[in-house]
């Protein structure tokens, strides 16, 4: 085994720190207030290539593995979890979906502007009954010939109201269940497509998630992704490796509670002494060491099994689970840590707490990572 980055990790890791403090921090207790969407900081990691990491340069994206991807993800969440969301979503779900199943001309169309951070995108599959039980799609896509009529509502999407391009599972055979449903590739302005009210979040407040409404909206067939009734299995691998970034976002979100936790407890005075000082606050910090460093490698194999093309299912969803358990609670503790202080915004802790919540739900609940590792498990 070997735990070394590469030269071209470390320095991607570095550039993600570095933006993360120069460009995400300013204003981002601002933007978690008034629910404002960070336009200009995802138009600079567009520049810096952090839009579409993965995606070959021959489509406008970094060319970069996995690893330094995650580690991307990790140190972007330590700061802002609204922005690195924008990130995961529009990397993993979108590109990825798009480089790996797209054909030819939508890549050309869709991909390398989306890669490039020219444009961003959004993945749709959630609806007001089908969030955990994904197969019981209602978004419908009548097939019509040359195109497919897309009717229905879709609920809770990221990049909702920012994205240009949106990735929808509708059901087109309703009578083959699951293998009847389709992903569509839909612009934002075609007519019939109307985007909903903006959601008043408990976390992540900078991102923007909307409801979107269809209503007739006419897709023309060459923007179907695979084959007729591909869309569910394309909807469950792309979530496979989403988990990952989603990961790595809980991963970040734990580690930069804890770092503020830990300086604040070697500064704040108690008792004639630094709260460090005191084993109270130091066996706080060994425990949410010790998950960090935990869930830190279950979030790097997930990611070193995508790379090796290795089954990720089963890592995916544990790095999930445990990642996102973790920022719940370090987040929580780092709140404590900081007592009175940890309450008042200015000191971020209770922004963390917040937004560390989204990490048990989207994607994938924890409970539906647990269907996952368990199916897998007992399956062999
Ligand atoms: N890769 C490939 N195929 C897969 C798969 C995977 N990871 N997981 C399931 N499938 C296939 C199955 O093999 C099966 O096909 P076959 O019959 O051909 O074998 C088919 O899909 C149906 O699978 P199941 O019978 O397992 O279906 P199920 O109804 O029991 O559901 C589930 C499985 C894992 C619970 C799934 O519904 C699920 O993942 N639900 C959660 C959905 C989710 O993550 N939603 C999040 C919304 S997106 C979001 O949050 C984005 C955002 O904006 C941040």
């Amino acid at each position: 085994m070997n735990f070394t980055l590469t030269e071209e990790q470390e320095m991607i890791r570095q550039a993600a720190r570095d933006f993360a403090h120069t460009e995400l921090l300013p204003g981002v207790i601002e933007r978690d207030e008034t629910q404002q969407f960070p336009s200009e900081q995802v138009k600079k990691m567009g520049e810096l290539g952090f839009m579409g990491m993965m995606v070959d340069p021959e489509y406008g994206g970094s060319g970069l593995d996995t690893l330094s991807y995650v580690l991307t993800m990790e140190e972007l969440s330590k700061v802002d979890a609204s922005s690195s969301v924008i990130v995961s979503v529009n990397n993993s779900l979108v590109c990825w979906g798009l480089e790996t199943f797209g054909s030819e001309e939508q890549k050309e169309k869709y991909l390398k502007k989306l890669a490039s951070g020219e444009i961003i995108g959004a993945f749709c599959l959630s609806e007001p009954e089908a969030g955990s039980d994904a197969t019981s799609q209602k978004t419908t896509a009548i097939d019509k010939g040359d195109h497919y009529v897309l009717n229905g509502t879709k609920n809770w999407i990221t990049n909702g109201s920012s994205a240009s391009v949106y990735l929808v599972i509708a059901q087109t055979h309703i009578e083959k269940g699951y293998k009847g449903i389709n992903a569509l590739i839909v612009e934002k302005g075609m007519p019939g497509f109307e985007i909903g009210p903006k959601e008043n979040k408990l976390g992540i407040r900078g991102s923007d998630t909307h409801s979107l409404i269809f209503n007739d909206v006419k897709i023309p067939k060459e923007n179907r992704i695979g084959g007729d009734g591909f869309g569910f299995k394309f909807a469950m691998k792309t979530l496979a490796g989403g988990r990952i970034g989603i990961a790595a976002q809980a991963l970040g979100i734990a580690a930069g509670a804890y770092e503020l936790a830990k300086n604040y407890s070697k500064e704040r005075r108690a008792f004639g002494t630094e709260i460090s000082n005191h084993q109270a606050i130091a066996f706080k910090l060994a425990d949410m060491h010790t998950q960090i460093e935990a869930a830190r490698y279950l979030v790097y194999k997930a990611a070193w099994d995508k790379d090796q093309d290795n089954d990720y299912d089963i890592s995916g969803a544990m790095a999930k689970l445990y990642a996102s358990q973790v920022a719940m609670e370090t987040t929580v503790e780092a709140v404590q840590i900081f007592g009175g202080n940890g309450f008042v915004k200015e000191y971020h802790v209770e922004r963390m707490m917040r937004d560390a919540k989204i990490t048990q739900i989207y994607e994938g609940t924890s409970e539906i990572q647990k269907i996952v590792i368990s199916r897998s498990i007992l399956k062999k």
